[in-house]
């Protein structure tokens, strides 16, 4: 149950008339059920929240979000987009989801964390094997806290000659302070490699200075996101740096069940013995269980039956595993 104190606060939001306090008093309660194990009262008060939120929308405006699109050489540096994806549609461990519950939470009662001298948690670093959820978990972020989401494109960051480098961090940083978002710093290990790693890295190790510079400085109330599967290559420097670090990990055996039950709602189950789909899993990340159950659902749709068996599921599981190369990381750019 709520406490006391979650009780009061949506009492004075009510009667203030503070409908986003009230909200997020009420994602707080959610969180709370959720830490107790209450998942599904959890999940029923986080969709009511959706749903007044919906309801306070003007017709024709699906999510008041600000307009943010990248002018300039801005524009040849950042993506925008509005995604609209919920942390429910995730399937990670307790842990993981709290941390990132925490986030949302603390965005929304920014402002009471400003009144107490506080800042909310806003630099994150995402670490984890390749196709376990950290670019979903950006997407979520920027669509929970009803924010653009603003995908740095690395590539175009990172030039040779380190004055033009620097200069576009400049601008993205500036771009932080005005147009408050999500900014994902993805593949993160692309900047990110570590200062040891060899002779060729004096431009990488710039970079990384400016960056790690620019990072500290940085009092905006964007989110920073960075991701990368390369917890290796990462710098000690650059943990300190950020508010929280959160790592992913493949799913177990029961994130798997819930993974295929969530992707194969649509379909038949019950020929699917559990144990065995587990262990053919093993190692797998959700990305590849995701798109086995997609193979197993093609194949589930051209047969007409309308029920996944549990032979089909395997082989799809199955081949998704033969599919990966050797390496379970991926390799990182110099
Ligand atoms: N935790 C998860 N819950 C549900 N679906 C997931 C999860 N993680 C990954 N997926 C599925 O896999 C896809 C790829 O995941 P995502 O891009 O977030 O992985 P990533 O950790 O960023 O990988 P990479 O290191 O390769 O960038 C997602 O779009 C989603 O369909
Ligand atoms: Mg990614």
């Amino acid at each position: 149950m709520a406490t006391a104190e979650h009780l009061k606060a949506l009492l004075k939001s009510h009667t203030a008339g503070d409908d986003d306090l009230f909200r997020s008093v009420a994602l707080q309660i959610a969180a709370h059920e959720a830490t107790k194990g209450n998942g599904r009262l959890a999940e029923e008060l986080r969709d009511l929240v959706a749903k007044a939120r919906r309801g306070q929308q003007p017709t024709g405006s699906p999510r008041a979000v600000p307009i943010a699109r990248p002018t300039g050489e801005l524009a040849g540096l950042v993506l925008a987009s509005y995604p609209a994806i919920r942390l429910s549609e995730m399937v990670i461990a307790d842990g993981v989801r709290s941390r990132i519950e925490d986030v949302i939470s603390q965005q929304h009662q920014r402002d009471l964390l400003r009144s107490h001298g506080l800042s909310p948690k806003r630099k994150l670093l995402l670490v984890g094997p390749a196709g376990c959820g950290k670019t979903m978990t950006a997407s979520v972020l920027a669509s929970e806290c009803q924010l653009p989401l603003l995908f740095v494109q690395l590539h175009a960051l990172i030039t040779k000659y380190m004055g033009e480098t620097a200069a576009k961090l400049h601008l993205i940083f500036d771009a932080m302070a005005e147009t408050r978002g999500v900014y994902l710093f993805d593949e993160f290990d692309a900047i990110g490699a570590t200062r040891a790693a060899g002779n060729d890295i004096g431009e990488i190790r710039r970079v990384l200075n400016s960056f790690l510079q620019f990072l500290e400085r940085d009092d905006s109330e964007s989110l920073i996101v960075a991701a990368t599967n390369f917890v290796g290559m990462l710098d000690d420097a650059l943990f300190r740096r950020f508010d929280d670090v959160i790592t992913y990990e493949p799913p177990n055996r029961t994130l798997v069940k819930r993974l295929v039950r969530n992707r194969l709602s649509a379909f038949d189950l019950g020929d699917v013995k559990w144990v065995d789909i587990g262990l053919a899993s093993r190692g797998l990340s959700h990305a590849e269980v995701v798109r086995a159950c997609d193979d197993a659902a093609r194949d589930a749709v051209m047969s007409r039956q309308g029920i996944v068996t549990h032979e089909s599921l395997v082989t799809a599981i199955k081949s998704r595993g033969g599919m990966r190369p050797s390496r379970r990381r991926k390799k990182t750019k110099e």
